[in-house]
């Protein structure tokens, strides 16, 4: 069985299906992603798009839109008692997908705290499109290539097809990577060809750092320290064992806790999907560690490690 894959705008327009004979996700290219901003279901289309695809780690950037409400109201009941309302915020929400629960929560921050400089970010959030005739093929910023648009096919080079219900698919892939695909490879890293750059932010996301001077998208690896102090960190649904090994929470966790100012919060937990009970907390940071000052649901899936997290 043959799989084809969602290649350019019109196909969208035209009401394309979006799943298959099987019932599967047809891949809908990441190239389309600067695309789709302009339609009238961007953020729809955008989170389609993320959904299937995954970065070089192999690591989905999955979100949603009012992900934890009530999580997000809770922490600020916190927040609200903690900072007087004068209070210059500096925030970090790290690990932010592409960025619309951050919006989410800014968007109820800037109500209590108007003086607020909210910077979202995520591990790397661009992507580089290299284009020879018909062939796409879109790389990380360390060249590894994410997926390959060859129409009508859309391969995920990380996250592959079922070999078992798409093997042609697999001989197809297989012929352009090696013996399309290198030569293209070379050409841009030899500088002779330019790449389209990516963000892979969500359309709202976007437009509100367009519009407000206070919510800035950016990129950090929370395994590096942070490049200045904030009153509050958050990192939400990263914190997980899918993503960290014990050694690396730890080296998290001490970026966390120098990157925050004296008595600065730490708002962490992990849910599934929107809506969904949050498993995390609130934490205040202490000479040496941390001191949970709320707890939602079960706590923070790396409660023991907070906790023993000494500094
Ligand atoms: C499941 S999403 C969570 C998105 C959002 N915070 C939420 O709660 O909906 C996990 C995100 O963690 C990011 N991530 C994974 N490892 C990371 C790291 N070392 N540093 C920063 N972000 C990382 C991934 O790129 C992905 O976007």
């Amino acid at each position: 069985m043959l799989k084809t894959g969602i290649c350019n705008l019109s196909q969208i327009k035209n009401g394309v299906k979006f799943k298959d004979l099987f019932g599967k996700e047809k891949n809908l290219s990441i190239t389309l992603y600067d695309q789709i901003c302009q339609e009238s279901n961007a953020d729809e289309l955008a989170e389609r798009i993320l959904l299937l695809f995954s970065d070089e780690r192999g690591a989905y950037k999955r979100t949603y839109a009012k992900r934890f409400e009530e999580f997000d109201q809770a922490s600020l009941g916190h927040i609200k008692g903690y900072f007087e309302e004068k209070t210059s915020l500096y925030i970090h929400d790290a690990a932010v997908s592409d960025g619309r629960t951050a919006v989410d929560f800014f968007e109820k921050t800037k109500e209590l705290f108007p003086k607020l400089e909210y910077l979202a970010s995520d591990f790397n959030p661009k992507v580089y499109v290299l284009e020879k005739g018909r062939l796409k093929v879109t790389v990380s910023h360390t060249a590894k290539i994410l997926e390959v648009l060859w129409p009508p096919f859309v391969f995920n080079t990380i996250k592959r097809d079922s070999w078992r219900y798409y093997p042609l698919n697999h001989f197809i892939r297989l012929a352009i990577q090696y013996f399309i695909v290198p030569s293209l490879i070379n050409s841009y890293q030899r500088g002779e060809l330019k790449a389209k750059e990516l963000m892979l932010f969500a359309p709202s996301a976007l437009n509100r750092a367009r519009t407000d001077q206070r919510f800035i998208l950016g990129t950090h690896n929370l395994l590096q320290p942070f490049n200045r102090q904030y009153h509050i960190i958050r990192a939400m649904n990263v914190l997980n064992i899918s993503y960290f090994t014990k050694n690396e929470f730890f080296q998290v966790l001490r970026n966390i806790h120098s990157g925050l100012l004296n008595d600065g919060l730490f708002i962490t937990g992990s849910n599934q999907d929107a809506g969904s009970l949050v498993n995390g907390g609130v934490y205040k940071k202490t000479a040496n560690g941390f001191e949970q000052i709320w707890q939602s649901g079960t706590g923070s899936p790396i409660a023991n490690y907070i906790s023993q997290f000494d500094q």
